[in-house]
């Protein structure tokens, strides 16, 4: 972070927009302090969106519908039902108690967070320009302009930063997802005619269109699930969605924020401006302003308390590339299938602990040399060894 942009409403009124502040990096004297603040501020902002857009509206909320209507619609005999129904294990049982305590009005995330009742009417509104099929990796990368097409590179396109621990892992792991989720519907669909045919298919992808997603049913991004290639393109998004993404946003929580200063929820006070009393303080002492700026105790240990519980990886944890009943399927091509997909996530865990002992990749540990683990499979792990605030394991859902 080389600039730091803190906006105000403008006095006037809002038709005028926002005033900002550019504030640059400094290390000494009263310029090191303001630069503290400008960045405790950006990450109040930062953090905020993190747990109500990256966190709850990108992966718990929209994968919702899809386990409503996989239960309303797909027999448990149906190969759609056997190839999703793990990503959905125990959503709507966690959506309902965030529901409960933590994004309800008046709710932990209002009482602990700047945006207070604004929280939920933010995520609400990024929600109308949410797009399925721009929550594919490649896709994501590409619109945020992380990375540029590249046919002749393995998932057609080539990353412009090479050393971005997030996009290496994840498309690893994205492109295992997606030759598991290829091989498996090739099998019951061989080709267009019976995704068409399918009626169950069919009223799934109805309801999740009109109904769970029924507030954008109108946009024309949605597939028509019509074709071989929209329903495997489907199915890997969601699994992506399910399992990695979420894992990447949820499980660090704790190991980033745990110590609240580095994370800060809410923010208090503006910047200080020269000639103020409040600018002379930050003079005489720096470490107070910036508690009397951002979050304040009870709030921030009570923050701090619920990302605890929620980077914690449970004794049933079910990770990706393992299934919790062995015989889940009696047809032998989808179990070999099964088989390659988890040695390949095998495979990609010791190439994650070989790239995070290469000194030549920096960013993997960063200067509080942290290694980057957080889409480490961990399907090696049979014995549910990784419990606890590990900061690393793929569970196959959305359930913390
Ligand atoms: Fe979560």
């Amino acid at each position: 972070m080389n600039v730091s942009q803190p906006y105000l409403p403008h006095p006037d009124g809002w038709e005028y927009g926002v005033q900002s502040q550019v504030h640059t990096p400094s290390s000494y004297c009263v310029k090191g302090s303001i630069w503290q603040l400008a960045k405790a501020y950006v990450s109040v902002n930062d953090t905020g969106y993190h747990q109500l857009i990256s966190h709850w509206l990108n992966t718990h909320a929209v994968i919702e519908p899809f386990v409503i209507a996989t239960n309303r619609h797909l027999s448990v005999m149906h190969p759609m039902h056997k190839l999703l129904s793990p990503h959905f294990k125990d959503t709507i049982n966690i959506n309902a108690l965030a529901r409960q305590h933590l994004i309800n009005a008046d709710g932990i995330i209002e009482s602990t967070f700047s945006f207070e009742k604004y929280a939920l009417e933010l995520s609400s509104d990024v929600y109308k320009y949410w797009k399925l099929t721009e929550q594919g990796l490649p896709q994501d990368l590409l619109k945020r302009g992380l990375a540029v097409e590249d046919p002749s590179s393995p998932n057609q396109l080539r990353l412009l930063i090479k050393d971005y621990p997030y996009a290496v892992d994840g498309l690893a792991v994205w492109s295992a997802i997606k030759s598991w989720v290829d091989e498996y519907c090739s099998i019951y669909y061989p080709d267009d005619r019976t995704v068409k045919s399918d009626t169950e298919l069919q009223a799934w992808w109805k309801e999740i269109r009109d109904v769970g997603h029924g507030d954008v049913k109108d946009e024309t991004w949605w597939p028509a699930m019509q074709t071989y290639k929209e329903l495997a393109e489907t199915c890997t998004t969601v699994i992506w969605i399910a399992s990695a993404l979420h894992a990447a946003v949820n499980f660090g929580q704790y190991p980033y924020g745990g110590y609240h200063p580095n994370r800060p929820t809410m923010s208090r006070r503006p910047m200080p401006k020269p000639g103020t009393n409040e600018y002379e303080e930050l003079k005489q002492d720096p470490d107070k302003v910036l508690l009397k700026t951002i979050t304040p105790p009870i709030e921030s240990i009570l923050v701090a308390a619920v990302l605890e519980i929620l980077s914690k990886h449970s004794s049933d944890e079910v990770y990706l590339g393992q299934r919790d009943c062995a015989k889940w399927t009696s047809d032998k091509r989808a179990l070999e299938a099964f088989n390659r997909f988890n040695q390949k996530l095998i495979g990609i865990e010791k190439r994650i602990k070989e790239m995070n002992a290469d000194p030549r990749l920096k960013n993997r540990t960063g200067p509080a040399n942290m290694p980057y683990k957080l889409l480490y499979p961990n399907t090696s792990d049979t014995s549910r060894k990784g419990t606890g605030i590990v900061g690393m394991g793929i569970p196959n859902s959305v359930s913390i």
